[in-house]
C-alpha cells in the first residue's frame, strides 16, 4: 500500500544522482576535485585571474550533457512530481539539466545551470548551449568580455534561497539524493528540516554521507536503483 502520510516533500539531489547518467562526482575518487584545483575553477577570484581557463573548464562539463540521458533516478522524481497528491520541490545543486529532461517542473537550480551565461555588467541571463569565451558580447547590454556562466562558485551566494528554506520549514518529508554533505547551505537543510520539528527525513545515497546521523532513515545504494523502490514505496508501484 503507498505510504500518503506526507503531503509536502523537498527534495535535495547532488551529484550522485547524475552520476549513473555518466556525469562525474566532484569528491568520489577519480571525481572532478581530483582533476582541478576548485579554487582555479569555481571561484570568482579564479575567473578573474584566469578567465579563458574558467570559461574552457565549463564549456566542456557544458559539452559533455550533450551526451547524457536522465537515468531512472531522475525519471522516479518526475513521476512522483506528477503523481503525488500534495507538493514535490526538488532543490538541486546540480548544474546539468536531467531533471528538467525527466520532466521535473516543480525544480530550484541553487548553484546554476550551465545552459545558461549572466552578464556581469547588466545581470542579463541568457540560455547558452554553445562554447562560452570573453569574445562574446552580452546579448542585452552589448559589453564585451562581460558573459560568465550561471552558476554558483565557492564564495557566492546560491539562488533562491528564501524559497527554499520556506519550502523546507513547510515540509513533511525531506528526501536528500546523492549528496556527500560536505558543502553549505545544502549540507544543513537536514537540520532546517529538523529544526521545523515535522518532517522524516531520508538519506538516499551510494554509501553514508557526512551527515548519516541526522536524517532518521538512510538507504545506501545506486540511485538508479534506491530513488525508483522509494517513490515506488510512496506513489505505488
Ligand atoms: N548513486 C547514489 N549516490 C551516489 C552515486 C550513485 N550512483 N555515485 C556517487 N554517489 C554519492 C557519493 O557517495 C557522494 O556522497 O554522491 C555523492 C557525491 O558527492 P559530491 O561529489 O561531493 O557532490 P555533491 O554533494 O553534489 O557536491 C555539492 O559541491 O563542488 C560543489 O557545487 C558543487 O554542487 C556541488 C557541491
Amino acid at each position: 500500500m503507498p505510504d500518503t502520510r506526507h503531503r509536502n516533500i523537498v527534495i535535495l539531489t547532488g551529484a550522485g544522482i547524475s552520476a549513473e547518467s555518466g556525469i562525474a562526482t566532484f569528491r568520489d575518487k577519480d571525481g572532478i576535485w581530483s582533476k582541478y584545483d576548485l579554487e582555479e575553477v569555481a571561484t570568482p577570484e579564479g575567473f578573474y585571474r584566469n578567465p579563458d581557463f574558467v570559461h574552457e573548464f565549463h564549456n566542456g562539463l557544458r559539452e559533455s550533457l550533450q551526451t547524457v540521458e536522465p537515468n531512472p533516478a531522475h525519471r522516479a522524481l518526475a513521476r512522483l512530481e506528477a503523481e503525488h497528491a500534495g507538493e514535490v520541490l526538488v532543490v538541486t545543486q546540480n548544474v546539468d539539466d536531467l531533471h528538467e529532461r525527466a520532466g521535473s517542473r516543480n525544480l530550484v537550480h541553487m548553484h546554476g545551470e550551465l545552459y545558461k551565461a549572466r552578464c556581469d555588467r547588466c545581470m542579463h541571463v541568457a540560455e547558452w548551449r554553445t562554447a562560452l569565451t570573453r569574445a562574446v558580447p552580452c546579448p542585452a547590454c552589448e559589453a564585451s568580455a562581460a558573459m560568465r556562466p550561471h552558476v554558483v562558485w565557492f564564495g557566492e551566494m546560491p539562488m533562491e534561497m528564501d524559497r527554499i528554506y520556506a519550502a523546507l520549514a513547510a515540509c513533511d518529508l525531506f528526501l536528500s539524493i546523492g549528496t556527500s554533505g560536505n558543502v553549505y547551505p545544502a549540507a544543513g537543510f537536514v537540520e532546517e528540516v529538523r529544526r521545523a520539528g515535522q518532517a522524516h527525513t531520508v538519506e538516499l545515497n551510494l554509501e553514508p554521507s557526512e551527515g548519516v546521523s541526522l536524517f532518521a532513515e538512510t538507504i545506501h545504494g545506486p540511485a538508479s536503483t534506491v530513488v525508483p523502490a522509494y517513490v515506488d514505496s510512496l506513489v505505488g508501484a
